[in-house]
Parts: C-alpha cells; sequence; structure tokens
C-alpha cells in the first residue's frame, strides 16, 4: 500500500548536521544527568523522564542522587525508601522495576549496568528499546537509536508517515528511519537533540514550523497541516466475522446490539 519502507527526506549526514546545529544554539545542556554523565545517572533519568518533563524530573533525580548515589546503595535499599522518593512522579511500577533492576545487575551482572547490548538492557524490568538506546548513546557513546513518543512525531511529521505509530507496521518504518539517521559520533548529544527538538519545537499541538531547520524538507509542513501526524489510534474496530455472518443472515436487525438469534 504505502511500501514497506519510508524514504528518508534528507542523507543521514545532513540530516545530523542540521539538529546538532539547531541543538548547539538551542538545546538543554544544563541538565543534571549530562554533568557528571555515568551510565547509573542516565539510566535514573531515563526511567524517570519516561511519563514525566524535565522541569518535573530535575528536583526528583537530584533528591534521588542525594540519597542512592550508587548502583550499590540503590540495591541495597529497602524498597519503601525508593518509593518514598517517587512520591508524587506517579507510575509507581517505575520505581519498583528501577530497584529490582538495581538488585539484578548488582548481582548478576557484576554491580554494573550491562551496556555491552541492547538485548542484555531491554532485559531488566522497566528498560524498553527506546530507554536501552538513549542509556547506551548517552552513557557510552556506542551507536544506538531511540524512537519514543517526541521522536515519532517528529519522524511522522518529516516524511508525512500515514497510520498510528503504534501499528506494528508504521512502528518499523519509524525505527527503520531512526536507525538510519542515527550518526556514529556525538551519540549523547544526537540522542539529547532528537528528545529536545520533538519536545520544544515539533511540538504535538504548537509546532514552531517557522523556526525549524527541517522546514523546507518537510513532507507535513508542505503539505499544510502539520498536526495531522502522527496520525491518532483508530477508535473503532472492524467488524468481526461473526458480526459479518449476521448481518449476511439479518441485514436489518444485525447492526441492533441483543437482536441477533440463533
Ligand atoms: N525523555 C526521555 N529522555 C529524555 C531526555 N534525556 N531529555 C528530555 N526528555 C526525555
Amino acid at each position: 500500500m504505502h511500501g514497506s519502507y519510508a524514504h528518508p527526506r534528507l542523507a543521514a549526514n545532513e540530516f545530523q548536521q542540521r539538529l546538532l546545529a539547531w541543538f548547539d544554539r538551542y538545546g538543554r545542556h544544563d541538565l543534571p544527568w549530562q554533568s557528571p554523565r555515568s551510565v547509573y545517572r542516565v539510566w535514573v533519568s531515563e526511567i524517570m523522564l519516561q511519563q514525566t518533563q524535565v522541569a518535573t524530573v530535575i528536583g526528583y533525580f537530584e533528591r534521588f542522587m542525594a540519597r542512592f548515589p550508587t548502583l550499590e546503595s540503590l540495591a541495597k535499599a529497602p524498597q519503601d525508601e525508593v518509593l518514598h522518593l517517587w512520591t508524587g512522579l506517579g507510575y509507581y511500577a517505575r520505581a519498583r522495576n528501577l530497584h529490582k533492576a538495581a538488585q539484578v545487575a548488582w548481582q548478576e551482572h557484576n554491580g554494573e549496568l550491562p551496556t555491552e547490548s541492547l538485548d542484555a538492557l531491554v532485559a531488566l524490568p522497566g528498560i524498553g528499546r527506546s530507554t536501552a538506546g538513549a542509556i547506551i548513546a548517552q552513557s557510552t557513546g556506542q551507536r544506538a537509536a531511540i524512537l519514543d513518543g517526541n521522536v515519532k512525531r517528529s519522524l511522522t511529521r518529516l516524511h508525512a508517515l500515514p497510520g498510528w505509530p503504534g501499528k506494528p507496521d508504521v512502528e518499523r518504518k519509524l525505527w527503520a528511519l531512526a536507525e538510519y539517521y542515527t550518526p556514529a559520533e556525538r551519540l549523547a548529544d544526537y540522542t539529547q537533540a532528537m528528545m529536545d527538538f520533538g519536545a520544544t519545537l515539533c511540538k504535538r499541538s504548537k509546532p514552531d514550523c517557522l523556526s525549524c531547520p527541517f522546514n523546507d524538507v518537510c513532507l507535513a509542513y508542505a503539505q499544510g497541516e502539520p498536526k495531522r501526524y502522527p496520525e491518532s489510534k483508530p477508535k473503532k474496530a472492524l467488524p468481526t466475522r461473526q458480526t459479518i455472518m449476521l448481518m449476511l443472515r439479518d441485514p436489518q436487525g444485525a447492526g441492533m446490539a441483543g437482536t441477533a438469534s440463533a
């Protein structure tokens, strides 16, 4: 229908240069997890940032680091102390998973988070593929792509990619684009730049297209309706086979709940 992959709008090096030039001027360079940038600190920040905005996370992150400065201190802490420091952030499964993952890393990975591969990180509780990519790229500099909600929004707009990004076929195309554009150098900056770009410029309801370094190549902008993307989740399921059979047997009554008889 729409092809099995989406054509990039720019050569990868051109995309990277434009994004990083934008980041150098307008990106966030003073976030607490950026200095010092350890695997442990980046991991905790990424878990907090999964469902919470940067401005809210900063205070929680600093209190958390003051109490649990190392993976060992977190692994050995009682769970109620971990949850106490999470109070107000919400989504408490994140805190329980973080604590559990610290214990697994402490016991089974020589006291360190296993950053040698995406799969090793994804095997830990609370770490999906995008979070694993964000941790590896920011803390080790190895090449790894991210695809969180912000990045999905920017990439669907740039390519005018139809379909709901939660659909496996659409998500696969987005991952392919995300991987394609990811550079081999400046991984931490590039990763933060992708997040900042989606959060502060290519915003959900007020994209700042006039200031965008990609407005000459953005297909959604060219179509005049950038907010049409990403498309939302389809509301209604298609009729099931059983419903179709009932409609064929009784075209009058099939649409009305409770009217079908055996
Ligand atoms: N969301 C997830 N990770 C983030 C980060 N490092 N900066 C901003 N937003 C984020």
